[in-house]
């Protein structure tokens, strides 16, 4: 048979599938097609062997995951539509906040997050150009560019061993008459000291922004109350890219309590508009044509009214249709992390005379993204990092290190205009010297955590 003719063999052969069912009946039968898929293609069949390799992180997902990606490409709405808004309305209520807006990366929230403080709507505690952000020098560089770009001004902290927090008393140095923000991330899901660093911004009167890309799940008693970390500061911020605590391929989100950051967070995540009607749909307030805004005529579309030079940051309905599905496993999820990071640090436990340990972060329940060795004086970090990888286990860095030390930092380093050092970063140079990390995601096994002990040890 030729070529063209079997394709149109195979065209006919599907119409014929569906001819007497109804759109409904045929979605559901793909749907269980989808399932089956899954369960032959997919579905792990191997079991973990000894010698096989150790990533530090997976996607964990199901036919429902896939089931739910299919359902919306066939329904081909595809940009942020119903399955966008169940998962902001889902995530909000897993978090403990009101407001939770979906975009397309953890970057992008924190871009977002950022760039929200920057509104004029916030009166004069809006950030402003040379307006000062307290960070940390250690960490992921896109909790930082957002302030870089906007023309405000880093100010980094060191941050303290072994539990990878901020040193607190550094706060007081960082401290300027310019000090707007305070923006710093829970270090592979161990949680800064959020009781200290909430008291003083509120002392000083600063926005407290949680970078929680890492920290999925993770808990902080405040004031005897059990909180998840991102609903504490005044906003918090995700990050769904597949490493993560969950995963919708590429993905992010940003989350407050207060309604006017949530009006500008939505405005700069939708273009910068000012109206707040979802995509696909006109004149929900019922004002889309009677208002005066800025100096356009009388009534004009508030559609195309915008209030902020904003952005186009979205997800797309297939990313939130997976997310759906990762959000049930959630709680899983952490539960399993927390169990893998126990079991290895018991299994590493006797080697602290040759490594610092991560420690839990004093009133917190961390959702471990990764566990943090750091070599003491000695042990050569190189040498444990190759034998490893080499033994099949994959390692990380904590992201940049010493973030003022990356290249992107080579002009603002001679110059020396851009940025401050509140104090010294020692600390964080021994991280990015001596400190590397292991996944303990919910895919991995208790072999897996075994094995990966062993080899530390045998690294030594
Ligand atoms: C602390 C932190 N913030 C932000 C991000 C950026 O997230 P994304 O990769 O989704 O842009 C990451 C990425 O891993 C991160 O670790």
């Amino acid at each position: 048979m030729k070529a063209g003719r079997l394709g149109e063999w195979k065209r006919k052969d599907k119409i014929m599938m569906f001819e007497h069912k109804t759109e409904e009946q045929a979605r559901e039968e793909i749907l269980s097609m989808v399932e089956e898929y899954y369960r032959i293609f997919h579905q792990k069949k191997k079991t973990y062997q000894e010698g096989d390799r150790i990533p530090y992180a997976s996607r964990i997902y199901d036919e429902k995951e896939m089931q739910n990606l299919i359902d919306s490409a066939l329904e081909f709405w595809l940009t942020s539509g119903r399955y966008t808004e169940q998962f902001e309305k889902e995530l909000a209520e897993y978090i403990g906040v009101k407001y939770c807006s979906l975009v397309n990366s953890g970057s992008s929230a924190n871009l977002i997050a950022f760039m929200a403080l920057t509104s004029p709507l916030l009166n004069e505690r809006r950030v402003c150009r040379g307006d000062e952000i307290i960070t940390v020098a250690a960490g992921f560089p896109t909790t930082v560019t957002p302030y870089l770009q906007y023309g405000a001004v880093p100010v980094f902290l060191d941050l303290t061993i072994p539990q990878y927090n901020i040193d607190v008393s550094q706060l007081e140095k960082a401290l300027s008459e310019k000090t707007k923000a305070v923006m710093i991330a829970h270090t592979l899901g161990n949680p800064f000291d959020l009781k200290t660093v909430k008291a003083f911004c509120e002392t000083h009167q600063l926005w407290l922004i949680e970078d929680n890309c890492d920290a999925l799940g993770s808990e902080y008693c405040m004031d005897g109350v059990w909180k998840k970390t991102g609903s504490i500061g005044d906003i918090g911020t995700s990050s769904f890219y597949p490493p993560h605590h969950m995963t919708m391929g590429e993905g992010g989100a940003v989350y407050t309590d207060n309604p006017l950051l949530h009006k500008i967070i939505r405005s700069m995540r939708d273009w910068g508009r000012d109206c707040m009607c979802p995509s696909g749909q006109d004149n929900l307030c019922g004002h889309r044509f009677d208002k005066q805004y800025g100096e356009l005529p009388l009534g004009y579309d508030h559609k195309y009214v915008y209030s902020h030079f904003g952005y186009n940051l979205k997800a797309t309905d297939m990313q939130a249709a997976v997310g759906c599905a990762q959000l049930k496993k959630l709680p899983d999820f952490v539960t399993r992390r927390r169990e893998n990071f126990k079991r290895l640090k018991e299994q590493l436990s006797g080697l602290e005379d040759k490594l610092v340990l991560p420690e839990t972060c004093p009133n917190s329940n961390p959702s471990w993204f990764g566990f943090l060795i750091t070599c003491k004086e000695g042990v050569d970090k190189n040498q444990v990092v190759s034998y490893l990888e080499e033994h099949g286990v994959q390692t990380r860095m904590l992201f940049s290190g010493n973030l003022t030390k990356q290249p992107c930092f080579d002009e603002m380093r001679q110059t020396g205009e851009g940025y401050r050092i509140a104090d010294t970063l020692v600390r964080t140079d021994d991280i990015m010297e001596n400190s590397f990390w292991v996944g303990v995601y919910p895919g991995m096994t208790d072999e897996m955590i075994d094995t990966m002990a062993k080899l530390i040890k045998k690294s030594l």
